[in-house]
């Protein structure tokens, strides 16, 4: 569900019309309804809050990977969410958003030791340990500070979820977290350190799942390590059952719905009487925004072949590149006419700048707008400036209200990023 839709024909963002809003802004844009955020994050609030006895009162801490613009996040933050980040930069957004150091979970596999006191001075939740070189760097990070900040263990289930292999994060073989047997040692470690406060486990599984079963299958396994290490005699109070809830990209009802969700994670918590955090990224933003793109030409081939060509490339929009992702594209204002069958393609000189293929549209001409749907989670974050294109923009959408919230840069603002060496 989204607040982009059509009045008089013509798109919307919330009651912002497209077209004026590209005149204004240029293209490419992304563009995010603050609605659609706030509708979101009230439906996932709403539904752990019905549960609260098995969840306790639980933190959703939003994935600031998926989206990590400044505006989004204060949205976001004044509803209450919390963040989780996996760099400084992403602790630093989070408080520059407003989000209190108390509601940010600091994850990922690679934290260093800079980092690691970074987050202990902003005073975050929890800091998830993924590894034994890491807690042993910590205890050393945390000894030197004179502070024990809390931690959970992120556990490795070896069972894998998601939309695509390369969003798959709980496999045997895959780098997050540690193995049950090793989750159970290092909480004995941490719980041996002065300068640890181990209180619970955490674990992702993957990105983009579709159904609950897998989810369900490694909260079961956490629910079993709690057992064991309250067994050992440890104190468990929190458990972080990470993101990953798929989204209906193809307008699509058979994802999970979010009630389902919490209710199933209220069944494998009942009666542990542990605190639930969640980290949705793409739950929260992915249909919250759309890549707004404005066609440059139709190359029409001999053999049929109808390439439209965007001013969006896939520096601007990596997911169809990376992970063969499926992005609804519609036209702004549709012009009259059967439809027909167009590859849609970016200007960028590599094969790879194919967004679809094949895909049945109106009529489309040099000139008209279009906008990929769900693209508000793992859109701008992942752009770049490939091909000396600058850096997309961002605006946020309020009612009738907007703003550009990340400003393309000038071609000097880029070049005054790469001072001339001396010598040259
Ligand atoms: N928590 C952790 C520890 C994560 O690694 C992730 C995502 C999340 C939460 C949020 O997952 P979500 O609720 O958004 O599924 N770029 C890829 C997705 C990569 C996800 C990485 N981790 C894509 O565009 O599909």
């Amino acid at each position: 569900m989204h607040h982009f839709d059509r009045i008089d024909g013509a798109l919307h963002a919330e009651r912002v019309p497209l077209g004026a809003l590209a005149g204004a802004a240029g293209t490419p844009a992304y563009v995010y309804s603050t609605a659609t955020l706030t509708r979101h994050y009230g439906l996932l609030r709403e539904a752990v809050d019905s549960h609260r006895e098995a969840l306790g009162d639980a933190l959703i801490a939003f994935a600031v990977k998926a989206n990590s613009n400044l505006s989004v996040l204060a949205t976001l933050a004044r509803l209450g969410c919390g963040a989780d980040t996996v760099s400084e930069g992403e602790i630093r957004r989070a408080l520059a958003a407003g989000i209190p150091g108390d509601r940010i979970i600091f994850s990922g596999v690679g934290k260093t030791d800079a980092e690691l006191a970074f987050a202990i001075e902003a005073g975050v939740r929890q800091i998830n340990v993924e590894s034994g070189a890491e807690l042993d760097r910590l205890i050393t990070v945390a000894a030197s500070k004179g502070s024990a900040p809390a931690i959970a263990i992120r556990v490795n289930p070896k069972i894998g979820a998601g939309g695509h292999a390369k969003i798959t994060t709980g496999g045997a073989t895959d780098k997050f977290g540690v193995p049950v047997e090793e989750a159970i040692d290092l909480y004995a470690r941490a719980s041996g350190s002065p300068h640890l406060t181990p209180i619970g486990l955490a674990c992702h599984i993957g990105s983009q799942i579709t159904s609950l079963e897998p989810m369900e299958a490694a909260f079961r396994a956490l629910r079993e390590v709690v057992l064991t290490l309250r067994a050992n005699g440890h104190s468990v109070s929190r458990l972080d059952l990470g993101g990953g809830l798929g989204v209906p990209y193809h307008g699509q009802t058979d994802t999970p719905s979010i009630a389902d969700y919490a209710a199933m994670c209220a069944g494998v918590l009942d009666g542990l009487e542990v605190e639930a955090a969640f980290e949705p990224g793409r739950l929260l933003a992915a249909n919250a925004g759309l890549l707004l793109s404005r066609v440059i030409q139709v190359n029409q081939r001999a053999d049929g072949r109808r390439f439209l060509v965007l001013d969006a490339g896939m520096n601007d929009l990596m997911r169809p590149a990376l992970y063969d992702a499926f992005h609804d594209l519609v036209p702004v204002r549709p012009r009259e006419g059967e439809l027909l069958a167009y590859d849609l393609v970016g200007p960028i000189c590599e094969s790879t700048d194919i967004f679809a293929r094949d895909r049945m549209l109106p009529p489309l001409e040099a000139g008209d707008l279009v906008a990929f749907m769900s693209a508000g989670a793992y859109g701008a974050v992942l752009a770049s400036e490939y091909n000396s294109r600058p850096l997309v923009s961002e605006v946020l959408v309020d009612g009738d209200r907007w703003a550009v919230v990340r400003s393309r840069p000038s071609y000097e603002d880029m070049w005054a990023r790469e001072p001339r060496a001396d010598w040259l």
